[in-house]
């Protein structure tokens, strides 16, 4: 099957959400095979402002990259992105995330919303089932993981710029079961807002029982390799000290409320 009046040759249906359905398409041209997501019906407007923001992103590693873009004869907005491996929803079906793996995943996504945040967008829709690896496995050493663009950050369809009106005020858009307080009540969201619900993923990823051995042996090992890699990037930082430092915060607490939760459970 085949993309009308366009390069692309349909491959197979990778996923869905709620508006949209994503393909695995190849671009005739050079038999790259790409990712093409496409509204179920013309004219949501979501992947519009998907399109809007990834161009405004255009350049961030962990950030897909915005290949090319249009409407079908049927008026149906698309997009086509690299093709990434899998969610760390449909990872956790499978596979245990470990506690290091989980710290990694944090750090990372924290330096990748530093830079969405910096442009002055906010994501608004944190979730496992948003974030991606994109190589195969995730339980690969943690370097490999904090690697720029191992994890990747997609779906900006809910996503707005600071201050911006909400689309539908008063009314909760997202996922319940990682939104913000704020995002509960219908209220004016932030940049912390973001890292809330990141915190809430985090937590959910640890959602899983193991000795209490392990939890601490793995968690001393973990952060002190962490610390350590933050330490040399941060001397590599020096220019955007005082930003760094604040998202490095960031991350400290949050690993510890990740932490604390381990080990109450
Ligand atoms: N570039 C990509 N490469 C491979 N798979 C992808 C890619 N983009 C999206 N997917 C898969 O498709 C799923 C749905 O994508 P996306 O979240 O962008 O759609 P959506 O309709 O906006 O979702 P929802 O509204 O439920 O959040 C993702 O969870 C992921 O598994
Ligand atoms: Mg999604």
């Amino acid at each position: 099957m085949y993309l009308q009046n366009s390069n692309y040759k349909i491959l197979q249906n990778i996923g869905s959400g709620s508006g949209h359905q994503v393909f695995q398409v190849q671009n005739i041209s050079n038999s790259q095979n790409l990712a093409l997501k496409i509204e179920k019906n013309s004219n949501l407007g979501q992947l519009e402002v998907e399109i809007q923001k990834l161009k405004e992103l255009s350049g961030i590693n962990g950030i897909p990259q915005l290949i090319d873009y249009g409407k079908t004869k049927d008026l149906k907005s698309y997009l086509i992105t690299p093709l990434l491996q899998r969610n760390l929803q449909d990872i956790l079906k499978e596979s245990f995330i470990s506690l290091f793996s989980t710290l990694a995943i944090g750090l990372s996504l924290i330096e990748i919303l530093q830079q969405v945040h910096k442009k002055g967008i906010l994501h608004l829709d944190i979730k496992p089932e948003n974030i991606m690896i994109s190589q195969p496995y995730i339980n690969v050493p943690v370097d490999q993981i904090l690697t720029p663009g191992f994890i990747q950050l997609i779906d900006f369809g809910l996503s707005q710029k600071l201050g911006q009106k909400p689309f539908l005020n008063k009314v909760f858009v997202g996922s319940l079961r990682y939104a913000s307080r704020q995002a509960h009540k219908g209220n004016k969201l932030g940049y912390k807002d973001d890292l809330e619900s990141l915190l809430y993923v985090l937590v959910y990823l640890r959602d899983c029982k193991f000795l209490i051995t392990d939890i601490f042996r793995e968690a001393a090992l973990g952060i002190l390799k962490i610390i350590i890699i933050l330490t040399i990037r941060n001397k590599k930082n020096r220019r955007n000290k005082r930003c760094y430092i604040q998202y490095n915060n960031s991350f400290l607490k949050i690993s510890s409320i990740i932490l604390i939760v381990q080990i109450v459970y």
